[in-house]
């Protein structure tokens, strides 16, 4: 399925951009891009309780099973997307950590494909078993009747798969608050936008965006602008890779420049599912290990890739240096209470 003629390179320069704004949004409260806050009573004679089916198999009618009386989150995907699906759930995700345990309590999300022809409960279970989204997050197919009828009531009208897959809907079905805004901007002020939308959280002190990141312990102070790879990899990898703190939805990137070939890895990044087409078999194997999450060819050009070498290299000499120090006084230390071997006799 053809789904990669997006303009990535701009959305990078975007993102980019997004992550720098975090820093000027500091104190800055009213940033979502998107249509101003309406109060807009839409119920199920709007919305419908057309039947959709989760991927658990079940049958729900849309308004009065998915949307009734809750804050919810909805936004369009589908799992064959090489490009952007994967990265938008991902960046979703970060907001669904971060949300905690508010998640299928005050806060619901909803992702229903654009793809029901081919979008099966089973595949949607497997995209969404590879994001840990347990609580409060529903995957949802149906008919393609429904689901085009569902897509345009939430303002979703791209006539083609390629368009429109980084918008999201956040309303509050209670107060019948809705707003419009994309993944791709700034997390924090998405988080922020979702939170405001609960009448419990409005009345709490921590309303503006400087006590929030404060909660959230996120440092916007640092020069990312000084740090291009840096910032590439947090806009654009961080939602799924860590270097060094586990396997998130992806594999752990730390020592990825060591157990990698430097040119297998620039081609993989810039472009992961020709490689994996072309039958490679560390991206067969990569695959494997990942089905539900697909590493996404995010349309970086080459001084990106450059960029994100470094990044990554600069990484892994840092964990190098660390393995060194750690081996060197452990050395010490064996030697320091006789415990090391005798050094082979010179001749
Ligand atoms: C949506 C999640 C996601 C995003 C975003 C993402 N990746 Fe991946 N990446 C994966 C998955 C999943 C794999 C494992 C292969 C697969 O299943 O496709 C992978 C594999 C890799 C590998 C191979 C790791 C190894 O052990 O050899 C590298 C390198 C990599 N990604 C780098 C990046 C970089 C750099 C970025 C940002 C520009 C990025 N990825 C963005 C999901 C992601």
């Amino acid at each position: 399925m053809e789904c990669c003629d997006f303009p990535w390179t701009r959305v990078l320069h975007l993102l980019r951009c997004a992550v720098l704004a975090i820093a000027l949004a500091v104190g800055l409260t009213a940033g979502l891009a998107a249509l101003p806050a309406q109060a807009d009573p839409r119920d199920e004679d709007y919305f419908t309780n057309l039947p959709l089916i989760t991927s658990e198999g079940k049958e729900v009618a849309f308004f009065d099973d998915v949307l009734k009386d809750r804050i919810v989150v909805v936004n369009f995907f589908y799992t064959g997307c090489t490009d952007m699906c994967s990265l938008t759930t991902a960046r979703l995700a970060q907001v669904y950590d971060w949300l905690g345990e508010r998640m299928g309590r005050d806060v619901f999300f909803v992702s229903i494909t654009l793809d029901p022809e081919n979008d099966t409960p089973e595949k949607l279970a497997t995209f969404k078993a590879g994001f840990n989204a347990d609580r409060g997050w529903t995957f949802l197919t149906g008919s393609r009747e429904n689901i085009d009828t569902i897509r345009a009531k939430l303002g979703e009208k791209a006539r083609t798969l390629a368009l429109h897959r980084t918008d999201m809907v956040i309303g509050n079905a209670k107060t019948g608050v809705w707003r419009r805004s994309s993944v791709m901007g700034s997390l924090t002020i998405a988080l922020q936008s979702i939170l405001e939308l609960d009448p419990t959280w409005q009345n709490s002190t921590q309303t503006n965006a400087e006590a929030l990141e404060a909660a959230l312990k996120i440092n916007t102070v640092y020069d990312l602008s000084a740090h291009p790879g840096e910032a590439i990899f947090l806009g654009a990898c961080a939602s799924c890779h860590t270097i060094g703190l586990g396997v998130r939805f992806a594999p752990d990137l730390a020592a990825v420049t060591l157990r990698r070939d430097e040119d297998w890895l620039k081609s993989y990044i810039m472009d992961p599912d020709l490689v994996l087409a072309a039958g490679d078999p560390v991206a067969q194997m990569l695959a494997e290990d990942f089905p539900g999450v697909v590493m996404p060819n995010l349309g970086l050009n080459p001084v990106d890739v450059e960029d994100l070498m470094s990044y990554l290299k600069a990484a892994d000499a840092r964990l190098a240096a660390a393995e060194q120090e750690a081996a060197d006084s452990f050395a010490a230390f064996e030697a320091a209470h006789g415990l090391a071997e005798p050094a082979p006799p010179a001749n």
